[in-house]
């Protein structure tokens, strides 16, 4: 990757401290691998404030640092996401997670999105909970959106997708639960508002030592954001996790990522889904 005409590339010295800055505000762990790929998605930020060289950028960021730290891990951010995506967990959800609920006779059903990204993850989870509770007295349910990225969450908040971004969605689902937009805002479909009223969008970075949250959830959605962390990192994400959890709860991860030996304070369940390892006072003694 080359920096654009007039544009500097970025030097090493500028990665090593955009690295560690990054790192140290996000957890996102940046290897020398992924230098262009920084040196790119900076640029974006570079041209809005018509600043043509990085060690400027550097120093505007250390002036301005609070301000400037949210834009920076806004363009650092790898924000993938879809409706529906890996599937098997929304069939977890509709074949065992929420039937125990619903037979255990629970009022309640608090499920936390962590690291939501536009909120394709939020509203799947919602839209499974309206279709399982179709016929049925449906319990208070109350999902958290999370994320680092201010961006993703006000994109979340709007609830308006391209129709190549609910692509993946059934049509009976898409009549049911979107709004399509007609005249300008044609092309464009909208979450209707009794699910966006289930659903509360906020920033929460992940790293963070504690969590300024009063709820414990019954489902933690974390997936496909781990893979960016160090393993330091990580277990600090699943000792707050382990706090957070309801004792019956469930921690589902994407695909690709495991607990195993960075934690044993969770068991595999099936499918990177886990569950709490819960001791009695009997076995702590
Ligand atoms: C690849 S997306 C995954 C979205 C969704 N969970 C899914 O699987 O479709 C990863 C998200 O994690 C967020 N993220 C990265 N670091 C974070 C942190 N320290 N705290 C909270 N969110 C973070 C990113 O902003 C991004 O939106």
């Amino acid at each position: 990757m080359t920096a654009c005409a007039g544009m500097r590339a970025l030097e090493e010295k500028e990665f090593h401290l955009l690295k560690n800055v990054i790192y140290r505000e996000s957890g996102i762990h940046l290897t020398e691998m992924k230098k262009a790929l920084v040196q790119a998605r900076v640029m974006k930020r570079l041209r809005e404030l018509k600043i043509w060289n990085y060690k400027e950028y550097c120093c505007y960021l250390s002036d301005n640092y609070d301000r400037e730290i949210i834009n920076l891990i806004n363009c650092i951010t790898t924000n993938k996401t879809d409706f529906f995506r890996e599937p098997k967990h929304f069939e977890f959800l509709k074949e065992a997670a929420l039937p125990a609920f619903e037979k255990a006779g629970r009022k309640q059903v608090s499920i936390w999105s962590a690291g939501c990204s536009t909120g394709a993850e939020p509203y799947s989870i919602a839209i499974t909970v309206f279709e399982y509770f179709r016929d049925k007295k449906i319990p208070d349910i109350k999902i958290l959106a999370t994320d680092i990225d201010t961006e993703v969450l006000r994109k979340g908040e709007s609830g308006i997708y391209t129709s190549d971004e609910v692509g993946s969605i059934d049509q009976d689902i898409l009549q049911n639960y979107f709004m399509r937009g007609v005249g300008q805002n044609s092309g464009l479909f909208k979450v209707k508002d009794f699910m966006k009223k289930i659903i509360h969008f906020d920033r929460l970075n992940l790293l963070n030592d504690t969590y300024p949250l009063r709820t414990v959830f019954d489902i933690i959605f974390c997936r496909n954001v781990i893979i960016y962390f160090d393993v330091e990192s990580r277990q600090s994400v699943f000792k707050n996790f382990y706090d957070y959890l309801a004792e019956d709860g469930y921690l589902v991860m994407g695909h690709s990522e495991t607990l195993a030996s960075l934690t044993n304070k969770f068991y595999f369940y099936g499918n990177t889904i886990y569950r709490k390892v819960v001791r009695d006072a009997r076995s702590a003694c």
